[in-house]
């Protein structure tokens, strides 16, 4: 399966990329999560994107769209791929049609103020990548991830201020996908409330429908 994610900030994508990367096989691929190490170990990239990441734009694609095809590349992504976070353009989306060809776009889409909620509440492991929430997906032992024990952190990103702007990047930006994707016959829509387990069902038979 070759499939993309779309959807605003905190709607459930990496949370559900994670399952469905483990349902099919393929690599969970978060141009977030790349860009985020990228920074983190101080690469030419990571200076770069840098300051784009902590204001809540869109890095240039130039930078993001090198950065993917490079990924697709490896041997592990040949037969199927979970990509969450691109692409978030129509430039981006272009170039992914000239890198590979998707089998379909799932859409996860939530309320405006739950998506504020989800993302101030969120809290990520500093090393493997973990995602938690304090209220709605706590870990364990607070403070710590349960999977490799780590310290848990907030996102710079997840400030209120910065959520509201990278929603509305989202919305000028991205939002346009949805018609693009559907234009194509590839669109899979998904209400992203409720139970992590509960979306995941309703993604896995929403896919299914799509293939009948
Ligand atoms: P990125 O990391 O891609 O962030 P995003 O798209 O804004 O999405 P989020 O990671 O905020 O949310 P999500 O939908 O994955 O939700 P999650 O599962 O974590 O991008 C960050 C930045 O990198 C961008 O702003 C940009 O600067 C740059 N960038 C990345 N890709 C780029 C590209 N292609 N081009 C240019 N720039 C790019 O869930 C959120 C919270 O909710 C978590 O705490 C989770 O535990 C909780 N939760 C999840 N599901 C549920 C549920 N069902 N019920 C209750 N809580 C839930």
């Amino acid at each position: 399966m070759k499939l993309v994610l779309l959807g605003p900030p905190g709607a459930g994508k990496g949370t559900q990329a994670v399952l469905l990367a483990e349902h099919f096989g393929g690599p969970h691929i978060s141009t977030g999560d790349i860009l985020r190490r990228h920074v983190a170990e101080k690469t030419d990239l990571g200076k770069k994107a840098e300051k784009y990441i902590r204001e809540g734009k869109l890095v240039p694609d130039d930078l993001v769209i090198e950065m993917v095809r490079t990924r697709l590349r490896q041997k592990d992504a040949r037969k199927g791929f979970i990509l969450d976070g691109f692409p978030r353009n129509r430039e981006q989306a272009t170039a992914l049609d000239g890198m590979t060809k998707v089998d379909a776009a799932l859409l996860l889409f939530l309320d405006p103020e739950d998506l504020i909620k989800r993302s101030t509440g969120r809290r990520v492991c500093e090393n493997c990548e973990a995602v938690y929430h304090l209220l709605t997906n706590p870990p364990k032992k607070p403070g710590f991830c349960d999977r490799c024990h780590s310290k848990l952190i907030v996102r710079e990103d997840d400030r209120e201020e910065t959520v509201r702007r990278r929603i509305e990047v989202y919305e000028e930006q991205t939002k346009p996908l949805v018609s693009y994707y559907k234009t194509k016959g590839l669109l899979v829509q998904v209400y992203g409330s409720g139970i992590i387990d509960e979306i995941f069902e309703r993604v896995i038979e929403a896919l299914s429908q799509r293939k009948r």
